[in-house]
């Protein structure tokens, strides 16, 4: 048998529902601040996310689906949405719009990652945007928006984390008084890391491998080095924060894994089991980077994997699956036709109603219709054709009506 290929995950119909849920709440989250959403395709060139997510990153030097397509042309599966998004924004002119431009999406990544728990190699972000505004208003309104997200689906032991990593100004310092700390001990450090000395020291904060993070322990942080722009920035940020109401920590750890990110960086973490569900942060850079004019940007995604895992946690009955109103079951030809009819006139109603399509017996068709829950069996026979009376059985109480055999009437009493 083919199975399907590790780290990817089937929504089977039985779930499915639960994401229709998250998703119908988020959107309208989205779209009543004003975000519009936007589609954007799942490969590019694969020099957009080389030069967009950065060279140093793991993303982009170990997880991304690459491959040359029949035409020689280097094409990459989306590891993550800005890039791609940063790119529909210049290609299509949106830069002449007012601002800020604000967008959203739900979009499947890709990234070649060791799978564990909450680590996929297709997985699904749900993010937004915002282009055109270096206010750190613009901040403030995505982590708010974060905050009601979990809010709204009512999620608790969410932590928020937020750090500042500065402009490229004050990250030159930054960088330099990095390397001083680091280099004694360079020689121990991960291939990886020796690597991503010169290019970019940070990213050997963000490694993985134990004994890096432990000779990175004590190193110097982002924070005593920005400049004067940045940290007014980052302290208008967290007292319009603070004065919000919201509980936030200081995490001068988070550097984050792409290379895009300027001034204000956010994380949103389960308490439960130290996943974060949601990270973003400021990208005043990448806009002009990939080609553009030189635009600030915000933005976040959340991997909805995680969140709907974090959600199916504390809300064990609030997504439902649709059930049955009408189960129409019927034997002989002529009622057979009749029912066909009716169901199709009981749809048009907005009914959720099936009948028999297998050609099964009476008996099946109340089987089937046991199964899926239905909430009223109606019994067809060619008497009740020729009446134009019949049974309805109301399945919780056992209760049975006589009733009108036309749509109208069916609709009144089992809606
Ligand atoms: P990211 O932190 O790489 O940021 O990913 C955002 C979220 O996607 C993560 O917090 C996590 O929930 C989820 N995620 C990432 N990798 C995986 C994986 N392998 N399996 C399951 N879930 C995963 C970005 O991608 C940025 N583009 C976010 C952003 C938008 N920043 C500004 N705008």
């Amino acid at each position: 048998m083919i199975q399907k290929p590790k780290g990817t995950k089937d929504i089977l119909p039985d779930e499915v529902y639960k994401w229709q849920y998250i998703e119908s709440k988020i959107k309208d989250i989205f779209e009543n601040a004003g975000m519009k959403e936007i589609r954007v395709p799942v490969f590019e060139h694969t020099e957009l996310f080389s030069r967009g997510v950065g060279e140093t990153t793991d993303v982009v030097q170990k997880e991304m689906y690459t491959f040359e397509d029949k035409g020689g042309r280097s094409i990459t599966l989306r590891p993550e949405g800005t890039a791609g998004v940063v790119r529909s924004y210049i290609e299509n002119g949106m830069a002449s719009q007012p601002t800020p431009i604000k967008l959203w999406y739900e979009m499947a990544m890709y990234r070649y990652e060791n799978v564990q728990k909450g680590r996929l190699r297709e997985f699904r972000q749900i993010g937004t945007e915002v282009f055109g505004t270096s206010s750190y208003l613009a901040d403030v309104e995505c982590i708010m928006l974060g905050v009601k997200i979990f809010k709204e689906l009512n999620i608790p032991n969410i932590k928020l984390n937020l750090n500042s990593i500065g402009c490229p100004e004050c990250r030159r310092k930054y960088q330099e008084a990095l390397r001083e700390f680091i280099r004694p001990n360079l020689e121990k450090y991960c291939d990886t890391c020796k690597t991503r000395f010169e290019k970019n020291p940070m990213r050997i904060l963000d490694c993985k491998e134990k004994k890096c993070k432990e000779m990175n322990q004590g190193a110097p942080i982002i924070l005593d080095y920005l400049c004067d722009d940045c940290r007014e920035h980052f302290d208008k940020v967290k007292k319009m924060l603070t004065d919000l109401g919201v509980d936030f920590e200081i995490d001068a750890g988070i550097v984050r894994g792409l290379d895009y990110y300027t001034r204000t960086v956010f994380e949103f973490v389960s308490e439960d089991d130290g996943l974060t569900v949601l990270g973003g942060g400021r990208y005043d850079g990448l806009v002009k980077e990939v080609g553009g004019q030189d635009t600030p940007a915000v933005g976040f995604a959340m991997g909805a994997e995680r969140l709907l895992e974090v959600f199916e946690r504390y809300n064990k009955d609030v997504a439902k699956q649709k059930v049955m109103d009408l189960y129409v079951a019927n034997i002989g030809e002529k009622a057979n036709e009749f029912a066909t009819e009716l169901v199709l006139k009981l749809r048009d109603k907005g009914v959720f109603v099936e009948k028999d399509i297998c050609e099964r017996s009476l008996k099946a068709q109340f089987k089937y219709a046991d199964k899926n829950n239905a909430k009223f069996v109606l019994t067809l026979g060619d008497d009740e054709v020729e009446t134009k009376k019949a049974k309805i059985k109301n399945m919780q109480s056992g209760e049975e009506i006589e009733v009108e055999l036309n749509a109208d009437e069916i609709a009144k009493v089992i809606m």
